[in-house]
Parts: structure tokens; C-alpha cells; sequence
């Protein structure tokens, strides 16, 4: 018998969900967003832009009929306050779709043992993430680093996505000079043009290789006094195994001893019913702990964490969670560690 309409529609929701969301990015993605939002038409794109006419055209009928884009009986597409809404978090949708979203098409082909890693778009993941991180890590990192009191002249931020922790650290550090550590190639070219763009040239530059890599031959003049590894450390833990992560805490500490290391990590808590059916676990850290073990990522727990760290005789000098107001979850969480003194 045939599926009755209504038990359809109901089924075809999270469908719905599915082509909405990545059809939020391609608006933002694309540049039409900020073209709507100034008021246009589909001829002014199409000349404008040099954009297929047919395909424009399926593509506006469907943002004006999802309620992304209102159309005047004269044609002129103006941006709906849905959009506006969902462009605040513009960033999510670039790491959850530009950056992840083929790896969730793929995850069903890369379940089996031995199988290769999910495919994801890197620069895209680190330029995403580092737009959310203007939100929450970054404001987070700040109150860390005010409890040291240091001064801070040189920073490393492996793992530094587009570059933003290095363009904000070297507002608030005016003395600071500072190494970006960027293995995508696509990210490595994000951070360049973003450090380039905001006048930092001459005191930021990008190296396109891994956190290992670099730590293994860190020249002279880049001892940092300050290291970053924002969402970097679960990277290195599923590429290269606590063995790695370990190599790349004892040289961190080896070549810089009185080193302050700012880590910024998401506590795995994806079996936890309770902190689960946080509206903000529903609506996006569900999406973000099912993808990381397909992408040679592995996430720990906050215990997990913290025993590691005293483990490779480091001490925790400051914690802190995300702004509440933000994120309320309690599920990302910054440390700042140093070596124990001998
Ligand atoms: C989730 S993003 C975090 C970006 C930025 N640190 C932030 O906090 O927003 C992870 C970044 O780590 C980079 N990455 C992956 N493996 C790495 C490795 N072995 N060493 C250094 N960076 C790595 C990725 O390319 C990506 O830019």
C-alpha cells in the first residue's frame, strides 16, 4: 500500500533538514548572500556574475520557496531574517558542510575495519572552525592567558586553521611575533591571505607542515614562550597515537621549558544521556562526535585528558570552560600546562 501523505512528509523532515542546511552554506559560500542582501535581481546576477541563467534560476525559486530569500512582484530578491539568523552561525555551516560535509555522505562506505579515512575539506574545516572560534575559544583562551600575567614575545599555534589565534594574539601581545602551523595546503593559503590582510606580515609567518613535523626541527629564533593547540591535539592523537601527542609534548617542553601551553579540546561526553539532550549537543556536538573517529581524529574525555598530561609531568596551571552564555554544555574546555619544575 501506498505511504500516506502525511506519514511522508513527517518521514521526509530530517530530508528537508539535510538539502536546507547545505543550501545555507552555498548562500553564504557563494558570495549571493551579500549580492541579496543589498537587494538584486536574477538578470543583474546572471550579468554581474556570469552565472547559468536555468541553474540560478532553480536555485533562487528554491532559497524564496525554503524562506531564505524574499522575491517583490518585480523581481527584486531581498535577504529574509531567517537568513540573517542562520548567518550568525555562518561558521558552523562552513565546518559542518563546507568542511565535513561530504565525510557524513561517506561515513556508511568507511565503517568497516581497515577501511581508509572519510574525506573532509581541511582548509575549510580550519577556516570554519576558527570562525567559531571567535565565538568560544578564543574569548576563552583570553581569560586563560590574563591569569599568567605573562608577556608573551613569541607564539606557536599549531594547527592554526586561517589564522585567526595568531592575528588576535598579536592585538592583545604587542610584542608578540608569531609561527602559524598549517599542514592543509588550502588552510596554509587561508592563513597567509588573512595574516596579509590585517597589516600582520612582519610579524606572523605560516609554515605549511604538521605540529610533529615542525617540533622536530624547530629553528633557533622560533623558541616559542607560548604554544597553541586549539582542537589540534585530538588531531595529532588520532594521526600519530599517545606516542605522537607525547613526542610533541616532551619536545615542545625539551626545546622551550618555561613554555605556557594554551590547549582548547572538546571533552567526549557522547555517551552521556544527560549532557546529550542539551539542545546545543542535539542541534550540533551529536554531528561533531560521530565524525571524528572517521577522520583520524580521537577525542577523549576531560579525565582522560588531565591524567595524560600529569602523565608527561605536566602541571595544570589554569581550566576554564566556554562563556555559558555561548555554550552552556560545559563540553569545550581550555587548560593552560607547563612543565613540572624539576
Ligand atoms: C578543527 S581545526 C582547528 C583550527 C584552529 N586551531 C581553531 O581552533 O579554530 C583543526 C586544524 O588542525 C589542522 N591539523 C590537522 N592535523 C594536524 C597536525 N598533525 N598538525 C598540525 N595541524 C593539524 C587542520 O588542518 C585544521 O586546520
Amino acid at each position: 500500500m501506498a505511504i500516506q501523505e502525511q506519514r511522508l512528509v513527517k518521514a521526509l523532515e530530517p530530508f528537508k533538514g539535510f538539502v536546507l542546511s547545505t543550501m545555507i552554506f552555498t548562500l553564504q559560500q557563494s558570495g549571493l548572500q551579500e549580492a541579496i542582501a543589498r537587494g538584486t535581481t536574477v538578470d543583474a546576477l546572471v550579468t554581474e556574475r556570469g552565472l547559468d541563467r536555468p541553474r540560478l534560476v532553480a536555485m533562487v525559486d528554491y532559497f524564496v520557496a525554503a524562506g531564505l530569500v524574499a522575491r517583490s512582484a518585480d523581481g527584486v530578491l531581498t535577504l529574509t531574517e531567517a537568513a540573517r539568523e542562520y548567518d550568525e552561525a555562518r561558521a558552523w555551516y562552513e565546518m559542518m558542510i563546507g568542511g565535513y560535509g561530504t565525510t557524513f555522505l561517506s561515513l556508511g562506505d568507511h565503517l568497516a575495519k581497515d577501511t581508509a579515512p572519510a574525506p573532509r575539506n581541511g582548509g575549510l574545516v580550519g577556516s570554519g572552525s576558527c570562525g567559531m572560534s571567535l565565538h568560544d575559544s578564543i574569548p576563552l583562551l583570553r581569560g586563560l592567558l590574563a591569569t599568567t600575567g605573562r608577556d608573551y614575545r613569541r607564539l606557536v599555534d599549531l594547527g592554526c586553521g586561517s589564522g585567526v589565534y595568531l592575528t588576535e594574539l598579536c592585538r592583545d601581545y604587542p610584542q608578540l611575533t608569531a609561527v602559524g602551523i598549517e599542514p592543509d595546503e588550502l588552510g596554509a593559503q587561508t592563513a597567509r591571505t588573512w595574516v596579509d590582510e590585517h597589516g600582520l606580515a612582519d610579524r606572523i609567518s605560516i609554515a605549511q607542515t604538521g605540529a610533529l613535523d615542525w617540533i622536530r626541527a624547530v629553528p633557533d629564533g622560533e623558541r616559542p614562550d607560548l604554544a597553541v593547540l586549539a582542537f589540534v591535539i585530538h588531531e595529532v592523537l588520532g594521526q600519530d597515537g599517545e606516542e605522537g601527542v607525547r613526542e610533541l609534548l616532551n619536545t615542545l617542553f625539551d626545546t622551550s621549558p618555561d613554555l605556557d601551553l594554551a590547549i582548547v579540546d572538546i571533552d567526549l561526553r557522547s555517551a552521556d544521556a544527560e549532557s546529550m539532550s542539551h539542545p546545543l549537543a542535539q542541534h550540533y556536538y551529536n554531528a561533531y562526535f560521530l565524525m571524528h573517529p572517521f577522520t583520524s581524529q580521537r577525542l577523549e574525555s576531560r579525565g582522560w585528558w588531565e591524567k595524560f598530561f600529569a602523565d608527561c609531568g605536566l602541571e595544570i596551571v589554569a581550566s576554564a570552560l566556554t562563556d555559558p552564555a555561548m555554550d552552556s554544555t560545559g563540553f569545550e574546555l581550555g587548560w593552560i600546562v607547563r612543565r613540572v619544575a624539576a
